[in-house]
C-alpha cells in the first residue's frame, strides 16, 4: 500500500513538501496518500501555505478544526482510522509534534501498522510544553526515526530506542528553505500588499521580525503585556514586523493590549505565506521569536534570532547557529538586541546535513526499509 503522509498545522507543511517530491522521484517512486487533517484551517494558516510550497491538494482532509487537546487530539482519531482501512498503507509518516502528529501515531500503531516519524528525537525536557509530550510518545511507538541533529538520536538512545531504528538525516525544513529561496518575497512588497509604508524596513539598523504564539508566552495576560512591553523598547532603535498567529491576535484584544502597539514602529501583519516569511526573515537584521522552525530557519540564513523561551529542543541552533535563548527576562532581550545591533550578533555555521538533501535521504532509506520487511529491529 501506500504511505499516508500527515499534515495538521502550519509547521508540518515544510516539512512534508519535500518529503513528497522525494518520493515520487525516488527510482521506483514510492506512492504517497497526503492526509489532511485540519488543525489548522484560516487561509493564513492554510491555504496560502499549500500555494507557496507546491503541495497537492490533500487526498483527504479531515477537517477536525480548533479544540481542547482531548478534543482536537480525539476528533483526528476518530476520523483518522477509517482513512488507514480505506488506503491500506505501508506506514503512516508524521512530522513534527503537533497534536495532529500524535494522533495519528496512536491509529496507526494501534491497528499494527508501522510509523515513521520525521524530526524525531528532539527534546526541550519540558513536559508542560503540548509538543514535548507530544514529541515523546510518537517516538516511544514510531518504527523508524529519522533525526535532524546528532543531539537527537542520543536522546532517544537514553529513551531506550534501539539505534538501528534511528536515522540521521538532516533537516527537511532546510529542504523547503534552501529549495524556495529564489522565490521568497521582498520584504517591502509584503509590507506594501498590506498597505503599510515599506521605508519602515529602510532603517539604519534594518529591522527585525518577530513571531509568537506559545501557549506559555500569550495565553497569560501579564506574560504578554510583558512581552509586549519590551518589544515596544525593542522597536524604538529598531522597527519590527509583526506577523501575528490567530491565538496572540486574539489575546491582545481580549487582553486589551492593543495600546502596546505602535504602528509607526511596529508593521502588523496577519500570518504570511511561506515566501512572504522567507524574504522578510532573509533580509532581517534579527528575528525575535518563540517558534520552533524559525530558530532553525534562521541558523540556516545565518541571521540572529532571539529566542523567548526558557529551553529549546533545537539545541543545535543554540551551540551551532545564529540562535540565542533569552527566555523571559527583559535584561536579557535588550542585552541581546544590544550586542546583534553593535555587530556582535552571532555568526555561527549551516549544521551537520542541513543541505537541502534530507528528503531524498529520508525517501532511499524508506524504500529500503519498507523492503526489508518493516518493522525490523
Ligand atoms: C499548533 C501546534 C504548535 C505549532 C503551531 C504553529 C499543537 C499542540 N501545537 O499550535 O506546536 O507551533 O501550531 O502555528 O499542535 N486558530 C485559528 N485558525 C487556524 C488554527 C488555529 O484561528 O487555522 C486559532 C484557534 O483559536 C485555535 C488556536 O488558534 O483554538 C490554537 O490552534 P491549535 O491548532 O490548537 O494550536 P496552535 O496554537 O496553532
Amino acid at each position: 500500500g501506500p504511505v499516508i503522509c500527515v499534515v495538521g498545522a502550519r509547521p508540518n507543511f515544510m516539512k512534508m513538501a519535500p518529503i513528497l517530491r522525494a518520493l515520487a522521484a525516488h527510482q521506483p517512486p514510492l506512492p504517497a496518500v497526503l492526509v489532511h487533517t485540519g488543525q489548522h484551517y484560516d487561509a493564513g494558516m492554510n491555504d496560502k501555505l499549500f500555494v507557496d510550497l507546491r503541495l497537492p491538494q490533500p487526498d483527504l482532509n479531515l477537517e477536525v478544526g480548533s479544540g481542547s487537546h482531548a478534543v482536537q487530539t480525539a476528533e483526528v482519531m476518530k476520523r483518522f482510522e477509517p482513512a488507514i482501512d480505506q488506503y491500506k498503507p505501508s506506514c503512516v509518516l508524521v512530522v513534527g509534534d503537533v497534536n495532529s502528529t500524535l494522533a495519528c501515531t496512536l491509529v496507526a500503531v494501534k491497528k499494527g501498522v508501522p510509523v515513521v516519524h520525521v524530526e524525531a528525537g528532539l527534546r526541550s525536557y519540558d513536559r508542560k510544553m503540548p509538543e514535548e509530550i507530544n514529541r515523546v510518545l510518537t517516538d516511544q511507538v514510531a518504527d523508524r526515526l529519522y533525526t535532524t541533529e546528532r543531539s537527537a538520536g542520543d536522546n532517544l538512545q537514553r529513551e531506550g530506542i534501539p539505534a538501528g531504528r534511528i536515522d540521521f538525516v538532516g533537516n527537511v525544513m532546510i529542504d523547503s528553505l534552501l529549495s524556495n529561496r529564489p522565490q521568497a518575497r521582498p520584504g517591502e512588497q509584503t509590507l506594501q500588499a498590506h498597505g503599510i509604508d515599506p521605508s519602515l524596513l529602510r532603517h539604519a539598523s534594518g529591522y527585525g521580525v518577530v513571531t509568537l504564539h506559545r501557549p506559555s508566552n500569550v495565553d497569560e495576560p501579564a506574560r504578554l503585556r510583558a512581552v509586549l512591553e519590551v518589544l515596544r523598547e525593542v522597536s524604538e532603535q529598531l522597527p519590527l514586523v509583526f506577523a501575528l498567529h490567530p491565538r496572540t491576535r486574539a489575546n491582545i484584544d481580549r487582553f486589551e493590549l492593543a495600546s502596546l502597539i505602535d504602528p509607526a514602529r511596529m508593521a502588523v501583519l496577519p500570518p504570511q505565506g511561506y515566501l512572504e516569511m522567507l524574504g522578510l526573515m532573509a533580509g532581517a537584521t534579527m528575528v525575535l521569536t518563540d517558534s520552533g522552525g524559525l530558530q532553525e530557519e534562521t541558523t540556516a540564513l545565518g541571521v540572529p534570532c532571539l529566542t523567548l523561551r526558557e529551553n529549546t529542543e533545537r539545541p543545535i541552533t543554540i551551540e551551532q547557529g545564529t540562535n540565542t535563548l533569552v527566555g523571559h527576562d527583559v535584561a536579557a532581550i535588550r542585552s541581546g538586541v544590544a550586542e546583534i545591533l553593535s555587530g556582535r550578533g552571532k555568526r555561527g555555521r549551516v549544521p551537520e546535513l542541513w543541505d537541502g538533501r534530507a528528503a531524498e535521504r529520508i525517501a532511499a532509506d524508506l524504500f529500503r526499509w519498507l523492503n526489508a520487511g518493516a518493522p525490523a529491529e
